[in-house]
């Protein structure tokens, strides 16, 4: 199939708008050349480059799964059919492949999906010289029913989710409640746009959520927390996975750093004993004016507070450019901002 087919990605339904941000960020940070095509519920339609799926597969949380656009119709089996029939097919000549088509939550259900795999399949199987397989086919060909219709695509890569589940905090030697979930976490790192081999950065890092998923990219990866337990369970749950960071018991408001390229962090909220009286806004306002002196120009800051803190102001007061907001409904009390900040030069 032609390298010049958009790409089709598959995106997390977990947020609402944080799995387009981190594609954007990922393809950003690699250096990838690409463009948005099309935006509907999960689903994400680019032009890029050659390595777009391999950054996306080897990075991405929620990314579940991309490939070559094969097409797009009206979820209508006569459009359907017209779109088949205008299709070129001759990447499958010679090769197996499977139908399986996936709905988008509650879109178009009065359009069956299996019906919709039978169709596709017969209609390849009788334009083709291909055979149907529906447990290892050499090609999966993927359909998605969304609000903008349905695609169909080859899927080029599926990223590892088992592998997220499989570092939940509570499976790691030290375990301290209020931990952010790893998908979560790459989600944070990812939008910090720090790349291999450059200078990462969590200056309230606890358990080392964040410092794993930095050093599993392969970024050079710093730890920072005022409290000495925290240091040694963080070096715990590292090499619990045979991971190295550097980390340092200090006080995030005086960082010990030269330059970093960027940050990402999940500060104390203020609801435990962790903030020792002071509050957090005053604290992040502190750390925030330090940050500033210490990310690089066109670095980037990813960081949580709950939403009554306006975390995004504290950033802004110190010198920051605002780049984006996601809000996170996590419980009846709080709603977390995901705030991220760039130091623009100056
Ligand atoms: C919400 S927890 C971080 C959780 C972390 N993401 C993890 O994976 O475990 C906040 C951390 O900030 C630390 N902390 C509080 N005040 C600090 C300060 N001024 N400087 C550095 N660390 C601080 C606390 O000890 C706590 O471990």
């Amino acid at each position: 199939m032609s390298e010049k087919r958009p790409i089709l990605l598959l995106l997390s339904g977990e947020h609402p708008s944080l799995p387009y941000s981190e594609v954007f960020a990922i393809l950003e940070s690699e250096g990838v050349e690409f463009r948005e095509l099309k935006r509907c519920d999960q689903v994400m339609v680019i032009e890029g480059g050659e390595q777009t799926g391999k950054h996306l597969e080897k990075r991405a949380a929620y990314v579940m799964e991309g490939g070559a656009l094969i097409l797009q119709s009206r979820p209508s089996v006569d459009e359907l059919r017209k779109a088949c029939g205008y299709t070129d097919w001759s990447f499958l000549r010679g090769r197996s492949f499977g139908v399986r088509v996936s709905r988008v939550k509650e879109h178009w259900r009065e359009f069956s999906s299996s019906k919709l795999e039978g169709l596709v399949g017969e209609y390849v199987k009788n334009v083709t010289d291909s055979r149907v397989d529906l447990e290892s086919p050499q090609v999966w060909i993927r359909g998605v029913i969304t609000d903008c219709g349905v695609f169909l695509f080859k899927q080029d890569f599926r990223t590892d989710r088992r592998a997220f589940a499989q570092r939940r905090p509570k499976t790691r030697p030290f375990f301290h409640p209020g931990v952010l979930e790893p998908k979560i976490a790459r989600a944070f790192v990812n939008l910090s746009k720090v790349r291999k081999g450059e200078n990462f950065l969590d200056p309230f890092c606890g358990t080392g959520g964040f410092l794993i998923e930095a050093a599993l990219l392969g970024l050079h990866t710093y730890g920072l927390d005022l409290d000495r337990r925290m240091i040694k369970g963080a070096a715990r749950n590292l090499r619990h996975y045979g991971l190295d960071a550097e980390l340092i018991l200090g006080d995030a408001r005086r960082l010990p750093f030269k330059k970093v390229d960027g940050i990402a962090t999940d500060p104390p909220y203020g609801r435990g004993t962790s903030t020792k009286g002071q509050s957090v806004k005053s604290i992040l306002s502190e750390f925030m004016r330090e940050a500033y002196e210490v990310v690089r120009d066109g670095g980037r800051i990813c960081i949580a507070a709950p939403q009554e803190v306006a975390i995004q102001e504290v950033a802004i007061k110190s010198g920051f450019r605002l780049h984006e907001v996601h809000i996170m409904r996590v419980h009846k009390s709080l709603t977390r901002s995901i705030v991220v900040v760039e130091r623009v030069a100056g």
